[in-house]
């Protein structure tokens, strides 16, 4: 889908840009303000403000879950330069985890990730090789200088996915792995396959690559990489991942056995994401002619992390600094199909047995979770 817009450009590798016009690099800083970018980047600019990534440190639940952390943390400075240090990563460089600048309220903004040189993992600290400045690595190699910056074709950015582990991969202070969805994208065949996570989260979408007049390409396909990096917050996106189907209905005049079947058919690592908040549950129930469910059953899929004594952590603060070891893991693991059994019972006025696959996020303590339906499935039960 993507290749002939990429090759288009590649073909044509022969001398990386040069020109340092400069003019994006900000008089205060290292880093240059999304807003800048925006000035001749504005498609992308505008899928970048949807995302997560631009709101990553100046949403609701990170500066209550920060102060929570801190709360319980031994080493504060540790610990925050370590938030903010992920969600806010030009303040790894600035140092500014005071989120005082306006670049470092951006979250995961355009100039950290454009300027990130190497991603070494192992390394202690922070595994980004940062290289704030004039030129800009992206999935392009350029053959005459233009306006705006320079630019270096870079393999990180097109297709790695370290780009992206070097904050999807966190293991904290005990050595439990928070987060691993890049490992668990390395377990699966998507990785063998070549399938990075640019390919499922970055797919072309129609949109302008820079101000009119200023484009490097003379083809007339107007297409960008997605910025909007969709996840579970996104329906579109869970259903992209996730596919639900009765396998068999057999009914008696009081219950019915059914068979379910749910499959991560389309994400590159478990489903869903690994913080503890995030469930994914299969919601089955008897309707009556009205759409009236009678009990509903449920399965959760999730992964469970505990603390040193062996409890069940909640609370995202804790899960963050405290967790050390792993319970129960019933996520969908890539490219899983897993068959659900349940005896629904029914009642005379039951006319159909209906099944819902639905996205909990858990993550603000003390409220309810934010429920979304990804999809639903329906098996009529005949002759009743
Ligand atoms: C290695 C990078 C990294 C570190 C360190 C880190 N986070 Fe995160 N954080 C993430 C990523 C990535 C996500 C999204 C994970 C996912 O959905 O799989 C996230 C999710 C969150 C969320 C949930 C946001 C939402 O709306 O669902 C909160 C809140 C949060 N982090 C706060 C913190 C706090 C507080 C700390 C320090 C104790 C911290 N994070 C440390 C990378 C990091
Ligand atoms: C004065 C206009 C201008 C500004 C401001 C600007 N750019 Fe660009 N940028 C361009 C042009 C022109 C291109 C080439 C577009 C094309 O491929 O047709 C480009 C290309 C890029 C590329 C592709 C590089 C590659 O080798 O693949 C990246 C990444 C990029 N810009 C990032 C940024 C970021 C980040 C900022 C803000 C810090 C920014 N740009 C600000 C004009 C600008
Ligand atoms: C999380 C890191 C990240 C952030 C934040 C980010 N980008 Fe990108 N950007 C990428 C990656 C990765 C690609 C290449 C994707 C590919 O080739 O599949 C890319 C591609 C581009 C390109 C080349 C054209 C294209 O569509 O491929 C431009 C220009 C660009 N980004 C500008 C921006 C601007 C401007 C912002 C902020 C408004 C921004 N980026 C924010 C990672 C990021
Ligand atoms: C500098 C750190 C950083 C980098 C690099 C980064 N991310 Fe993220 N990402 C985050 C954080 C932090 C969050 C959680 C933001 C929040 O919810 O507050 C997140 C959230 C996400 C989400 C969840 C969106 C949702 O709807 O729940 C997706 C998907 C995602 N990132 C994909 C990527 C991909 C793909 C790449 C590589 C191209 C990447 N990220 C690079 C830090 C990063
Ligand atoms: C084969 C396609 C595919 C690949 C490869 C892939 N993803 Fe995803 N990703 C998805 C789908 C579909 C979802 C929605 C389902 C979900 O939320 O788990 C998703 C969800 C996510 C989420 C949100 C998790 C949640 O439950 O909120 C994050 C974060 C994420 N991906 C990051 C990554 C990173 C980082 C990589 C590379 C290491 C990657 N993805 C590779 C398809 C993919």
């Amino acid at each position: 889908m993507s290749s002939t817009h990429r090759q288009g450009h590649l073909s044509g590798l022969v001398l990386l840009g040069i020109l340092s016009i400069s003019a994006s690099q900000g008089a205060e800083g290292p880093y240059t303000s999304a807003e800048e970018c925006a000035k001749c980047h504005s498609s992308i600019y505008k899928y970048w403000s949807e995302s997560t990534h631009a709101k990553a440190v100046q949403s609701e639940l990170f500066p209550t879950t920060l102060d929570r952390a801190l709360a319980l943390s031994k080493d504060q400075t540790r610990t925050k330069r370590e938030c903010v240090g992920c969600h806010s990563p030009t303040t790894l460089v600035t140092g500014d985890f005071e989120l005082q600048e306006a670049v470092s309220r951006q979250g995961v903004t355009c100039d950290f990730c454009h300027t990130v040189k190497d991603v070494e993992l192992e390394r202690d600290w922070s595994p980004f090789v940062a290289d704030p400045g004039p030129v800009k690595r992206g999935p392009f190699a350029y053959i005459k200088p233009f306006k705006g910056h320079d630019a270096e074709y870079s393999a990180l950015h097109r297709a790695s996915p370290l780009l992206c582990a070097g904050c999807h991969e966190f293991k904290n202070g005990n050595g439990l792995l928070v987060l691993s969805t890049y490992s668990e994208w390395k377990l699966s065949q998507y990785s063998g396959r070549g399938i990075s996570c640019q390919d499922c989260h970055m797919a072309l979408v129609p949109g302008t690559k820079v101000k009119e007049g200023l484009e490097q390409d003379d083809s007339s396909v107007r297409v960008v990489n997605l910025h909007r990096l969709a996840g579970g917050t996104s329906v579109g996106q869970l259903n992209r991942g996730l596919d639900l189907r009765f396998e068999s209905v057999s009914a008696t005049g009081t219950s019915a056995s059914v068979r379910i079947i749910v499959s991560n058919s389309g994400a590159g690592h478990r489903i869903p994401g690994g913080l503890p908040t995030k469930s994914l549950v299969l919601v089955v129930s008897a309707v009556d002619p009205s759409g009236v469910a009678g009990r509903a059953q449920e399965r959760v899929y999730r992964r469970e992390l505990r603390n040193a004594k062996g409890s069940t952590l909640k609370d995202l603060a804790e899960i963050f600094l405290s967790a050390k070891s792993v319970g129960e893991d019933t996520r969908l693991k890539p490219s899983e199909t897993r068959t659900e059994r349940f005896t629904v019972p029914l009642t005379q006025g039951s006319r159909a047995v209906v099944a819902r696959l639905e996205y909990r996020d858990a993550s603000a303590p003390g409220t309810p979770p934010k429920v979304s339906t990804i999809t639903e499935a329906r098996w009529e039960l005949k002759n009743r």
